[in-house]
């Protein structure tokens, strides 16, 4: 069995991940090293993709790809590997449990569970990790509910959070077919209701519901930023995805359409910001 890691610059890593679940819907496991982030697909000898396909979606974000012999208990690695997570918004606030379907849950009030299996949003991500904290923050000032959208949804994470948060309707846009594929398996999976839609964010431009969240990237929320007007503006908006020195660039961005940055969260260099509307 071979462990074929591809270490990339974290300022692109999500770019490189997005294109690698395509190459291995499998999924691939993560680690954060000093100045690169590592992502690795097991498989034997023959199905795995070739090294040339994997430095050619990377491009100029690669920094190498490692490939290592391991032991044949690899499913039970990856398994081994999505732990249940609890993610707390402020230290004494509401916590939520993050959870594979083959782990049980702790004793939290919400649950999530997600099959990592298809598409970005383990929920182990700081940037997932970071938006799930600012929905849980909004939540314990009680500003949830109302219909929400999910800019760059993946598995559905923060979608099926914010369902189980009390949003209706929520609705979740990805540009990946194994996206939406995960999204709707996760969705039942959690028995809640998200409508769910396949929309290149750099063609297309969805109506957008009085709460949005987008974990993208910097890059993507100016563009973003660039497509809202005033006929199409959130109340709230909760951002990751970017650096944390990216964190000016995206609040500038913002700001001239109205929105101003009230909260700014930090984790492994990641940064997650909630804006809201001038009163
Ligand atoms: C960082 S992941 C976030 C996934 C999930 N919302 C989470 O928080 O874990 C970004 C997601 O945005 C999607 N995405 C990237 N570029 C996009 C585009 N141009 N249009 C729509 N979705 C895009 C990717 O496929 C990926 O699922």
């Amino acid at each position: 069995m071979i462990r074929l890691a591809v270490r990339c610059r974290p300022a692109e890593a999500e770019m490189v991940l997005a294109e690698l679940t395509v190459l291995a819907p499998g999924g691939v496991e993560e680690t954060n090293g000093d100045d690169y982030i590592e992502y690795a697909i097991y498989g034997a000898q023959g199905e795995l993709p070739d090294v040339g396909a994997l430095e050619a979606v990377s491009g100029q974000a690669l920094v190498e790809v490692v490939a290592t012999e391991v032991a044949d208990d690899w499913a039970d690695r990856w398994r081994a590997f999505h732990k249940p997570l609890e993610i707390h918004g402020s230290a004494d606030g509401t916590s939520f449990w993050l959870r594979p379907p083959w782990e049980t849950g702790g004793p939290g009030e919400f649950e999530v569970v997600i099959d990592p299996g298809q598409a970005f949003g383990t929920g182990a991500h700081p940037t997932t990790r970071l938006s799930l904290q600012l929905l849980l923050d909004l939540h314990d000032r009680g500003l949830s509910g109302g219909a929400i959208t999910d800019l760059g949804t993946g598995s559905a994470v923060l979608a099926i959070a914010a369902a189980k948060l009390g949003y209706s309707p929520v609705t979740g846009y990805d540009h990946e077919v194994a996206a939406i594929a995960a999204a709707r398996l996760n969705a039942a999976g959690n028995s809640v209701e998200l409508f769910l839609s396949r929309l290149d964010l750099k063609q297309d431009f969805p109506r957008l519901a009085p709460t949005v969240v987008a974990n993208l990237t910097a890059q993507l929320l100016e563009m973003v930023a660039g497509s809202m007007t005033p006929e199409n503006l959130p109340e709230r908006l909760i951002c990751s995805g970017l650096l944390e020195e990216e964190r000016q660039r995206v609040e500038l961005a913002f700001e001239g359409l109205g929105l101003m940055p009230v909260e700014f969260k930090a984790a492994d260099g990641w940064g997650g910001l909630l804006f809201e509307g001038k009163a």
